[in-house]
């Protein structure tokens, strides 16, 4: 497992703020962190779900801006590598794929830029944390409950998510990782993905993507926001980094150079828009699957009626219906 469950989850009781994915952008980090004091949320309510270090050109700037923030980070596969000196990113790119080549460059960019000080730091990051909010008991880890680097998606099966989620032994999950938003119900339980700041949703626009989670009564309210932030500042630094592979074109165009590790539904949403969107979650006393989910605003890159994690506007899910995604 990533992380053993720890006896005690930090109460939260107010709004809590989830983002992903800093990958050494500093630009973004800091308007992340303004934007946490703009809307009133403490350190000790702001949580990052790992990879402060990755792809962009600032990585010792980055670590420095997360760690004087005082934020609760969840240790990501890039903390894990840099933090013991392996040889690599542990990423979980396939070999021979543009994302394992360009990982390479900004991998071995970062292992100089790090000090001593910052990996000792990175090997204390817990592997896992776990929050009481609104009643409910939500685990946050990097990849998934039972890996760091394995990739969860929208399109990645229920069962998995629902297995993770037992595995866990809480009503929830928060991953990170894959680097994309979204929110889902499997089996009345929550599986959510804040998204990444550290680069665009791979959706044609430059913005970041974090998220709020707001106890209600009986549940949750979790709304994805977009975060705007200079992302031509941080493109200019990773070019006089000399890191001028398409990571610094990404952070302009929104598009990912490489889409190498997308499953066919994440692959198929490439350049189209997302909006921000909200999720009431309630879950139902057993655990059992909610006859209905509130859900507003669902705009977000959606594709025909039965693609995997996006429904069709308009579209509501049966009261059988155990999937309710975006
Ligand atoms: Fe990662």
């Amino acid at each position: 497992m990533t992380g053993k469950a720890p006896d005690t989850p930090i109460a939260m009781e107010g709004p809590v703020l989830l983002f992903g994915g800093p990958y050494s952008n500093l630009n973004a980090t800091q308007a992340l962190l303004r934007e946490a004091r703009r809307l009133g949320i403490p350190p000790g309510r702001t949580i990052c779900t790992g990879d402060v270090v990755a792809y962009c050109g600032r990585p010792a700037e980055t670590v420095g801006a997360i760690r004087a923030a005082g934020i609760h980070v969840v240790m990501g596969n890039c903390e894990e590598s840099l933090g013991w000196e392996s040889p690599d990113c542990g990423c979980g790119f396939a070999e021979g794929t543009a994302c394992e080549r360009m990982a390479v460059e900004w991998y071995a960019y970062a292992n100089r830029a790090i000090s001593p000080d910052d990996r000792a730091w990175m090997r204390g990051l817990p592997r896992r944390i776990d929050i009481a909010l609104g009643g409910r008991r939500l685990a946050v880890v990097h990849g998934s409950v039972g890996r760091i680097n394995r990739f969860v998606f929208a399109s990645s099966p229920e069962e998995l998510k629902r297995a993770e989620i037992d595995l866990a032994g809480t009503d929830g999950v928060v991953g990170g990782h894959c680097g994309l938003p979204f929110t889902q119900t499997p089996g009345g339980r929550l599986w959510h993905n804040p998204g990444a700041i550290g680069l665009p949703a791979n959706d044609g626009t430059p913005r970041a993507w974090f998220s709020l989670l707001t106890p209600l009564r009986g549940g949750l309210r979790v709304e994805h926001r977009a975060l705007d932030y200079d992302h031509a500042g941080e493109a200019r630094a990773m070019r006089r980094a000399n890191l001028a592979g398409g990571y610094a074109d990404a952070l302009e165009s929104g598009l990912w150079p490489s889409c190498g590790v997308l499953p066919p539904g994440e692959a198929a949403r490439r350049s189209k828009p997302l909006t921000p969107e909200t999720v009431r979650w309630t879950p139902s006393a057993g655990r059992r699957p909610p006859s209905s989910i509130p859900v507003r605003g669902i705009s977000a890159a959606r594709l025909t009626a039965g693609s995997p994690g996006h429904p069709v506007k308009g579209h509501k899910p049966p009261a059988t219906n155990k999937l309710i995604r975006f």
